[in-house]
């Protein structure tokens, strides 16, 4: 017998979980988020995650680049710290992130964003301990699908977060894109067990499922949202709401819920062909007035 639990993310229950900042907040006590990601040829990406998470509560964020285009990012963003990382080929090179980065500093993790596919070292055994969620997005799944086995087995630490694309889930599982789009609850399911990862399969309607196989969609979101960039942002929110958090996936349907509801909100003021991830970052804190 089959249990399932599969809801809609409401409106209400964002409003009921939305992070508190308690007047004795420090930044120390909300939490420090780390992004690992960018390259040469996508300097923007990383600096979008950044940017989101920022504007979504962290009290303190990092960023970690190649050193190649370190003074790029660090010109496009005030707030965040910087940690330039060893390059070869205009992506990060370095074979042991616990080495360069001491990753338990960091209460959350987000790698992906831009960060190249070039690598051949195993990008996720440094962090096989690493005690706090640990997101994966975008080139970070490209690298995933080539260790899933060995992550599946090795990952010791905290929560794994996944945020594909349906063209990401598919190269995760093996199968074709129209299969992840034919039996997207159940692909998410099984996988989620498998790997005992938060899936967070994005679309038109996102949906998000726990590791025990729970399901949540959401019905925030427009097509203004198709348009390089939009899933970065998305990362960022994710990420300091994790911080804010103890329950993962309140973190992600609030998450999910607030970067599509930014977008609904945008399109009432703004052409639905002309909004960009960057109009969505600096939307976000009205949004998250509206909420409270
Ligand atoms: N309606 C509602 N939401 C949408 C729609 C739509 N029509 N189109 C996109 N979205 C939302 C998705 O739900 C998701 O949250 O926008 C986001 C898009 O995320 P991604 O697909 O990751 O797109 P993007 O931000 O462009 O990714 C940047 O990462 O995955 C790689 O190959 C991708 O190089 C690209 C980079
Ligand atoms: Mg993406």
């Amino acid at each position: 017998e089959q249990r399932i639990k599969r809801k809609l993310i409401t409106e209400e229950d964002v409003q009921r979980t939305l992070a508190k900042r308690m007047p004795d907040a420090h930044k120390g006590s909300i939490g420090k988020a780390l992004v690992i990601g960018g390259s040469l040829q996508m300097t923007g990406a990383p600096v979008l995650t950044t940017e989101a998470c920022l504007r979504s509560g962290a009290g303190l964020t990092t960023l970690a680049v190649p050193n190649n285009i370190h003074f790029i990012v660090s010109q496009k963003t005030t707030e965040a710290t910087f940690l330039p990382l060893g390059c070869e080929n205009g992506e990060v090179k370095t074979s042991n992130f616990s080495q360069e980065i001491g990753l338990n500093d960091y209460d959350a993790i987000a790698i992906g964003p831009g960060l190249g596919r070039t690598q051949t070292y195993s990008l996720f055994s440094s962090f096989n301990d690493y005690k706090g969620p640990l997101v994966i997005d975008a080139d970070g799944l490209y690298h995933l699908s080539n260790e899933l086995g060995k992550w599946k087995e090795d990952r010791k630490g905290g929560p794994t977060i996944i945020t594909p694309h349906p063209g990401e889930m598919a190269r995760l599982i093996g199968t074709s894109i129209s299969e992840v789009q034919k039996c997207p609850f159940q692909l998410s399911k099984d996988f989620a067990e498998v790997y005992q990862m938060y899936v967070v399969l994005k679309g038109p309607y996102t949906i998000i499922t726990s590791p025990n196989g729970d399901q949540w969609i959401n019905t925030t979101g427009n097509a203004s949202l198709a348009k390089g960039g939009s899933g970065d942002v998305l990362t960022g929110i994710i990420l300091a709401f994790l911080l804010q958090h103890r329950n993962v996936t309140a973190a992600l349907t609030n998450a999910v819920y607030i970067h599509g509801k930014t977008a609904d909100v945008l399109v009432e003021t703004h052409d639905i062909i002309s909004v960009t991830a960057t109009d969505v970052v600096e939307r976000l804190p009205m949004v998250l007035r509206s909420l409270r």
